[in-house]
């Protein structure tokens, strides 16, 4: 028997990029995204503007999604939507314009869950990709979360840890800050130290009572006490210091999340390991990763760079899923700041 093609069209609002997507079952015919440089002066996300610039955005992402994809509205079996977790404001108008979208086409509505998006994008059909099997671990690290995850099936998560404070992406974030460097600062802490002695500062691994959680927020205290001790000997100390600095704080967090994760993968057995959300773009993260494949004999798995910070093709394939198991939503559907990993 032919199947028929199935061809959902996503959107994703939950923060500050909006994001249009079109799959034809598992593959990306279109990811367009756009993003918001107005926050840049702000030092962060500032949710009131990241609405408004849905707004003006989301009619020609959408447009552009589809003539990318070279498919006609009338051809899409579903509209999936980022459902939350997210800032509020920025959730409503992808959900109005997809539940708006979808009762003019008559077609279902697929509600997604960002962050199981986030861990699903590992099944974006892509060259550059490999299908982790179940179950494997996930370390899923962004501006608003930081967990291991025990991944059992598509629809099943396990949080084996999660950070008890802020997340790493705000370590990367309030670190660039505290360095005079704009937001979003994870990129350039990333670019910056490649330049750098990541020997060249130590700062301390914090202790959690869960041996899997995290705790991010001394951590930072930690830095701006030693940025303020170091500042007193010399003013300068910033602006001479900049790639090393970045280099070691960066070097710790990595270490921070290698060594949960090795935890992890010692107390489940598991040894098929995945990195997903918008901190495993970095690239020391990265290349860390992969050299456990040789030290530990890991089977790991790396998103495309595209599909690591917030974009609409996760959606897309988290809503696939869930169009093949009849899992929709009803036109009643709302958005939710905070949601549940299985939720
Ligand atoms: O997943 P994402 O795009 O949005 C959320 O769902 O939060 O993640 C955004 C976070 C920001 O904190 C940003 O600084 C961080 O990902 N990020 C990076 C890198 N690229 C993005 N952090 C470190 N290194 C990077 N290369
Ligand atoms: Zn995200």
């Amino acid at each position: 028997m032919i199947q028929k093609s199935i061809h959902i069209l996503s959107i994703e609002s939950s923060c500050d990029d909006t994001g249009a997507a079109v799959l034809k079952n598992k593959k990306v015919l279109s990811n367009v995204i756009a993003g918001q440089k107005i926050h840049a002066a702000y030092g962060g996300v500032v949710p009131e503007l990241a609405s408004r610039a849905h707004q003006q955005h989301i009619v020609p992402v959408v447009d552009q999604a589809l003539k990318q994809a070279g498919i006609d509205k009338e051809q899409l079996d579903a509209i999936a939507f980022t459902q939350g977790p997210g800032l509020m404001g920025s959730l409503l108008v992808g959900t109005s314009f997809a539940k708006s979208l979808s009762i003019s086409l008559e077609i279902p509505l697929i509600p997604v869950n960002h962050m199981q998006a986030h861990v699903l994008a590992h099944f974006i059909e892509d060259e550059s990709q490999i299908e982790p099997p179940f179950p494997f671990l996930c370390l899923t690290i962004s501006g608003g979360h930081t967990q291991i995850l025990k991944v059992r099936a598509y629809d099943n998560f396990e949080i084996l840890g999660e950070t008890i404070d802020d997340a790493v992406g705000e370590a990367f974030d309030k670190t660039a800050k505290l360095l005079g460097l704009p937001y979003p600062g994870g990129p350039l802490i990333d670019k910056l130290a490649r330049l750098g002695n990541p020997g060249a500062f130590l700062f301390s691994e914090p202790k959690t009572d869960n041996p899997l959680d995290f705790s991010f927020s001394g951590f930072k205290t930690s830095i701006l006490y030693f940025l303020q001790k170091e500042q007193k000997k010399d003013p300068s100390f910033i602006e001479n210091n900049l790639n090393d600095i970045c280099a070691s704080v960066q070097h710790s967090i990595v270490n921070i999340l290698m060594n949960r994760l090795k935890k992890a993968s010692e107390i489940t057995g598991i040894d098929h390991v995945a990195i997903a959300g918008g901190v495993s773009a970095n690239s020391e993260i990265r290349e860390t990763l992969k050299t456990m494949e040789t030290e530990l004999g890991w089977h790991t798995y790396i998103p495309k760079f595209e599909y690591t910070t917030d974009n609409a093709a996760m959606i897309g394939i988290t809503a696939y899923f869930k169009y093949l198991d009849k899992n929709f939503g009803k036109e009643s559907v709302v958005a939710t700041s905070r949601l549940d990993i299985n939720a």
